[in-house]
């Protein structure tokens, strides 16, 4: 019986080849940041308000100038076709149907173009060598709502699990929105993308991009500053799940001193950990305007039961409201926060 977002992890790996569960579970070197994420969103407590008259919690929001249901996005994820033969499509439509955005990998295994069609979607980009402003005027064309540019991975963190099974994806699963032919991904990784990205660079797409530009992937406030003065309309705080440097920061406690410097000049998104409806709604009391849910949309895609995932995401997240006494988004920021 799933009754929490946690619960498809366990559903999911009972099904799935065990090198593919590694490829989506895993982080980089011995996971410090990995399990830390967790762990730091475990020691946030809330402070509740009562008597607050509520019958009905109002879980919606507006980011990047259109309005959702819930204060979260499908954070991207490239390969998703290694989870279920539709992959990408699937889970963006139930995003589409729960009224939240699909952030579209610039790995997707599915193109892009297809998966705009179905779903309000903004893209991902990876700073791929000469390519990037084929891939973000795609995006554009495509009617993508904003263009999310990830900056944590100069070169692909150390996975340890992924190098020891010597993972490779299999033959029918590919990044489609490029021509190259993929199987070992950290050798694609080290091959295609640009290693010496610069805040030089985000300044020259940010003169080209047309859509609102959120720059995903900071956890120092100086390099949020950065961010806003180069012209991002966002900031996704995150540390790539653990994937990336190991050894960093959780995600959460890096979000309060980034709200701090450029809460009132732009998006604050943050994610990595995120595992609950109550997760997201500390998340938001923490000054965040909003999460991206990572692996546990991929475990629910892989027991097909993405409809049902989301449901329940909204379900623990007016329940968390509710209990918590805030009638919507703005009361939720006004809860006292701590840890014990
Ligand atoms: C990712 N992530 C990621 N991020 C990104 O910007 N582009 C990508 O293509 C991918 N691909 C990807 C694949 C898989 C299998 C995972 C698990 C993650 C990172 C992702 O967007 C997000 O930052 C984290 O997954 C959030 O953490 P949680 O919710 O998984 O803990």
């Amino acid at each position: 019986m799933v009754e929490s977002l946690a619960d498809y992890e366990a559903l999911a790996e009972s099904v799935l080849p065990s090198d593919v569960y590694d490829f989506v579970a895993g982080g980089s070197g011995s996971e410090l940041t990995l399990r830390r994420n967790r762990a730091a969103f475990d020691g946030v407590t809330l402070t509740p308000r009562v008597l607050a008259g509520i019958s009905e919690p109002d879980t919606s929001c507006r980011l990047l100038g259109e309005r959702w249901e819930l204060p979260v996005a499908v954070a991207p994820m490239a390969y998703q076709r290694l989870l279920h033969p539709e992959g990408e499509l699937l889970l963006a439509q139930a995003a589409a149907a729960a009224g939240i955005p699909y952030v579209i990998s610039t790995l997707s295994s599915v193109p892009l173009e297809k998966i705009a069609a179905v779903a309000p979607s903004w893209f991902q980009l990876y700073w791929l060598k000469d390519r990037v402003i084929g891939l973000m005027e795609r995006a554009v064309e495509a009617g993508c709502g904003a263009v999310v540019v990830t900056v944590d991975v100069p070169i692909m963190g150390r996975r340890l699990r992924d190098l020891r099974n010597s993972f490779a994806l299999p033959p029918d699963v590919g990044p489609e929105n490029l021509v190259d032919k993929v199987t070992e991904v950290r050798a694609h990784t080290a091959a295609a993308f640009e290693p010496a990205v610069s805040w030089d660079d985000l300044e020259w797409l940010r003169e080209r991009c047309p859509i609102p530009l959120v720059v995903k992937g900071i956890l120092d406030p100086r390099d949020a500053r950065r961010a806003v003065e180069a012209g991002a309309d966002g900031v996704v705080v995150s540390n790539h799940g653990g994937r990336q440097l190991d050894g960093v920061l959780a995600s959460i406690d890096a979000l309060g001193p980034v709200v701090d410097a450029v809460g009132k000049e732009c998006v604050v998104l943050l994610d990595s950990g995120v595992r609950s409806g109550l997760d997201v709604l500390k998340a938001i009391a923490l000054g965040a305007s909003g999460v991206l849910v990572g692996r546990p949309l991929l475990w629910a895609l892989a027991v097909e039961a993405v409809d049902e995932a989301l449901e329940l995401l909204k379900q623990e997240l007016r329940d968390a409201m509710q209990l918590a006494g805030c009638a919507d988004l703005a009361g939720a920021r006004e809860l006292s926060h701590g840890r014990p």
